[in-house]
This record gives structure tokens, sequence and C-alpha cells, in this order.
């Protein structure tokens, strides 16, 4: 299983602080059945978090390194988790923003209240370029929890959907986990993320999203990791 949305590198965002908490996260993930992780850092524009592509690369290095000393099986690809602003384009063209593990697909944050101005020009524009976005949990966007067969839009244009694991056990929220079902129910979602950041007060449990995902979709897990899989380019 492949977790495409996780905050694991040390001192570089709002994650963990050091590599010793990292590798408490990975440890977590391990047990909850997930053995490849995109590290996905956040990159907001003009901001503390504007992150380095060259240092997520080597930092996803030195973990790996750490994770083959310590003998835990499990493989870390370099991403980003992408804050809209102009010119995104340009700049995966240019490498400055990193793609998910080195594939087509780009990670996009979707805001907590109302959504980015134009975004069905920005998919049309990735889309268009060969890069294919992943809307990263519209579940906790305020204009999709009200609305959550709104997402179809998006999906018909070519979007694909990334939501939240811990969504639907609540930890963000009635309105989140109302929208998460819903999305379930309409087969609308394409990847189910941690978006871990701690393990403590964000950790990386999936299992039990997934079997919620189940019951809802009345989908097949096995055949969903799969078609992820595919749908990402690592075959
Ligand atoms: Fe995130």
């Amino acid at each position: 299983m492949i977790d495409i949305h996780c905050h694991i590198l040390a001192d570089i965002d709002d994650g963990p602080k050091d590599w010793e908490t990292s590798l408490k996260i990975v440890r977590l993930s391990k047990s909850e059945g997930i053995s490849k992780i995109i590290a996905t850092p956040h990159w907001v524009q003009g901001t503390k978090w504007e992150t380095n592509a060259k240092e997520i690369i080597k930092k996803t290095e030195i973990l790996n390194q750490l994770l083959e000393k310590e003998d835990i099986e499990i493989k870390v690809f370099p991403g980003m988790e992408v804050a809209i602003t102009d010119r995104l384009v340009d700049l995966v063209k240019s490498d400055e923003i990193l793609t998910l593990a080195g594939t087509k697909c780009i990670l996009l944050e979707m805001p907590f209240r109302s959504l980015p101005f134009g975004l069905e020009k920005i998919i049309d524009e990735f889309l268009s370029n060969d890069i294919v976005p992943i809307l990263a949990h519209p579940e906790r966007n305020a204009d999709f929890q009200n609305k959550p067969a709104m997402i179809k839009e998006f999906v018909q244009l070519g979007a694909l959907v990334q939501v939240t694991s811990t969504s639907f056990t609540g930890s963000y929220g009635k309105e989140a986990q109302k929208c998460v079902i819903g999305f379930s129910k309409l087969n609308l979602i394409d990847f189910i993320a941690t978006d871990a950041h701690s393990p403590e007060r964000r950790p990386p449990l999936i299992k039990e999203a997934l079997s919620i995902w189940e019951k809802y979709s009345k989908g097949n897990i096995d055949k969903f990791i799969a078609e992820g899989y595919e749908k990402l380019g690592m075959i």
C-alpha cells in the first residue's frame, strides 16, 4: 500500500521536528500496512514553507538511508503538497515544484474555506501540459462540505481526488466525515492518504478508513489500491 500524502521529512514544514520522530511515524505506517510513502512537505509561495525541491530530494535520501540502517522495509519517494498560485505549470517544468515520486501527478492543496478562483481553468492548464492534478482533502473544504456532489464537476474535467484517511473517523469534524462518506457513496475517491504530521496528534492511520470506504462505496480494497498505482503511473 502506498501513502501519497505524508509530512514525513524532518525539520522542513509542520511535520516532524527530527529524524527520530520521522522514524516513529514510519513504524506506525508500517503497522498499518503501508509499504511506500511519498513525502509531501508543504510548498506555499512567498512563505517560510516555500520549500526547496533539491532539499526535499536530499532529505528523502537521508530518510531512506536511515530506514535501511534500521532495517525498516519502507521506501520513501519525494513529492510536495502544492498551494495554488500563478505559473505552477512553469514551476513544474523548471523542476522548482515536485510532482509525486517523479510521476505526472501533482498534489494540490485545497483550502479550508472557499475554493480557489478559476480552479477549472487551473485543472485544464495542467492537463493540457500533461500534468495530472490531484485535489488534496477536498472533504475538509467548506464549499465541498456544503455540496459534496460538486466534486463531480472537477472529476469530469480530469482531476483526481485524494481524501484524508482520518476524515472517515471524524478527526476533522462531523462535516468532513459526512462529506467523505458522500464522496464514497458517489464512488469519486481515487486515493485515501494519511496526511500524517506526527506520531500522536496526526498519526498515519489508514486501516479503519479503508473499511469505512469499502462499506459506503461497495468497492474492493485490493482493486482500489491497484488502481491507485495505475492512476499514479507507478505500476
Ligand atoms: Fe498535507
